[in-house]
């Protein structure tokens, strides 16, 4: 469903992307890796389309997607959690779930403010509230909830549970499970290697911009010290 391959990329004139491979296959959980400043970012913002590749090729779907406009790779089917989820703060949580829903492929059960809200009950408490004044771990489950809602055949979650509460991000991770077995395409950037060696069927680990690491939640337990090495955990 989604192929990186040899891909490059940068800002300004400072290279930060030298070859970055990753394949995903339809239903898969796929998680990327790496330690602080690597790149993981970088890739998403690349495959977004919010940064132009340098080389490589990027192909969603069957088709290539390397130089389409955010836009584009959106209507195609890609939804972003991003790093910081910049949630629309001054909308009430309902304009932010509302605001980018879209059903364009033709979802057979698409997300729906009230399939959302079962997911996040604390969502539907709060459905008047300014968005800006939720908690982190509401923010994130906002942030969740509006990708969700624009039917992606791909999430791509950038620092899933990053500074949250306990109790939060086993929610998040309940709901990543829940995604998963509903075959939920997803990609994640997360740095719980325990909690994505349980949901992932892949990792990809990333250092200093090239794909160094491939493989599955057995191969990550194999190739544990090395593994250590390159993560930092
Ligand atoms: N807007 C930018 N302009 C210039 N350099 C940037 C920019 N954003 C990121 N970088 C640099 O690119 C490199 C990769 O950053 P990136 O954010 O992709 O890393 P990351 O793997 O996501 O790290 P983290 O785990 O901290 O989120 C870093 O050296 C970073 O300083
Ligand atoms: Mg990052």
């Amino acid at each position: 469903m989604l192929r990186i391959e040899r891909l490059q990329a940068g800002y300004g004139t400072t290279p930060v992307l030298f070859d970055i491979n990753l394949a995903l296959e339809e239903g898969q959980v796929v998680t990327l890796m790496g330690r602080n400043g690597m790149g993981k970012t970088t890739t998403i913002r690349t495959v977004m389309g919010q940064l132009r590749a340098r080389a490589g090729r990027t192909t969603f779907a069957g088709s290539d997607i390397t130089a389409c406009a955010p836009e584009q790779v959106a209507r195609r089917g890609v939804g972003l959690v991003p790093e910081g989820r910049r949630i629309f703060p001054t909308l009430t949580v309902r304009e932010n779930l509302i605001a980018t829903a879209a059903n364009r492929l033709g979802a057979p059960r698409p997300w729906t403010l009230s399939r959302v809200t079962e997911l996040f009950p604390r969502l539907g408490e709060r459905h008047g509230q300014m968005a800006g004044t939720l908690s982190g771990g509401e923010q994130q489950m906002l942030a969740i909830g509006r990708a969700l809602m624009t039917n992606p055949r791909l999430l791509i979650l950038d620092e899933a549970t990053e500074g949250l509460a306990p109790v939060i991000r086993t929610e998040i991770w309940a709901c990543l499970n829940l995604l998963k077995s509903e075959r939920q395409s997803i990609l994640i950037v997360d740095k719980n290697i325990r909690e994505l060696k349980r949901l992932a069927d892949r990792h990809v680990i990333i250092e200093k911009g090239r794909t160094v690491w491939q493989g599955n939640s057995a191969d990550l337990d194999r190739d544990a010290g090395q593994v250590q090495r390159y993560v930092g955990l």
